[in-house]
């Protein structure tokens, strides 16, 4: 088992259950995070969660809202632009923004590195890392479609918080699930979080 981490950007879109799916699902089998919130996701978290999501308490937070050991996360400060995840000499196995605001996937597009989430993405891109970004925001304007694009041609998946409804969902969670279900696949990592489709009965 590979203890290289995964880095999981969360950035200021509204979807923040995405997140926490994804990190628990990394979690649950031994793959440990390294977790960068960007200021505008403490809003989206104390929003959905309740939980202010301040770096001097981070630790007690992310249990909380996790729901699980966070010995294996590792919490960057988004404004600690000399974090590991800033340089390509730091390893990871690549990286996941979930979920991911109309403005991460501009910065990221166009390569701004404003803040760490944004240069921890840029690193994995122009490391030909795996790199998985789910966009939340309806409808998308012209310019975001085109960074996406930009985004898919520098070998990003890009991934839309769009959960399928053919698994007959009973729950949120299951719905929720789906994507995080989808962003695990994509990275290459195991789950049980989904039902997968055997055929039409
Ligand atoms: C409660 C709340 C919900 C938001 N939801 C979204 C959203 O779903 N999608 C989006 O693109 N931006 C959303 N925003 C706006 C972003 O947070 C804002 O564009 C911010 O600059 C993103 O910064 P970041 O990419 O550094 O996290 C939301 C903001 C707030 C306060």
């Amino acid at each position: 088992m590979s203890r290289v981490p995964w880095v999981v950007g969360v950035s200021g879109a509204s979807g923040t259950p995405y997140a926490r799916a994804v990190i628990n699902g990394l979690l649950a089998v031994q793959q440990p995070v390294d977790l960068v919130v960007s200021r505008a996701a403490r809003l989206t978290i104390l929003d959905e969660t309740g939980l202010s999501f301040r770096d001097a308490h981070w630790r007690d937070d992310l249990a909380t809202w996790l729901a699980h050991d966070v010995d294996d996360v590792r919490y960057w400060a988004a404004g600690d632009l000399g974090a590991g995840p800033a340089s390509g000499s730091y390893p990871t196995q690549g990286m996941v923004v979930v979920p991911a605001s109309t403005a991460a996937v501009a910065g990221i597009a166009v390569g701004l590195s404003k803040d760490l989430l944004q240069r921890a993405a840029d690193v994995t891109l122009k490391e030909r890392r795996p790199f998985v970004i789910v966009p939340r925001e309806t409808p998308y304007t012209r310019s975001t479609l085109e960074h996406l694009l930009t985004l898919h041609d520098a070998g990003a998946v890009v991934l839309p918080a769009s959960p399928g409804f053919y698994s007959a969902p009973q729950s949120v969670a299951q719905l929720v699930d789906f994507i995080a279900a989808k962003v695990l696949d994509t990275l290459g990592v195991e789950h049980d979080l989904m039902n997968r489709w055997t055929g039409m009965k």
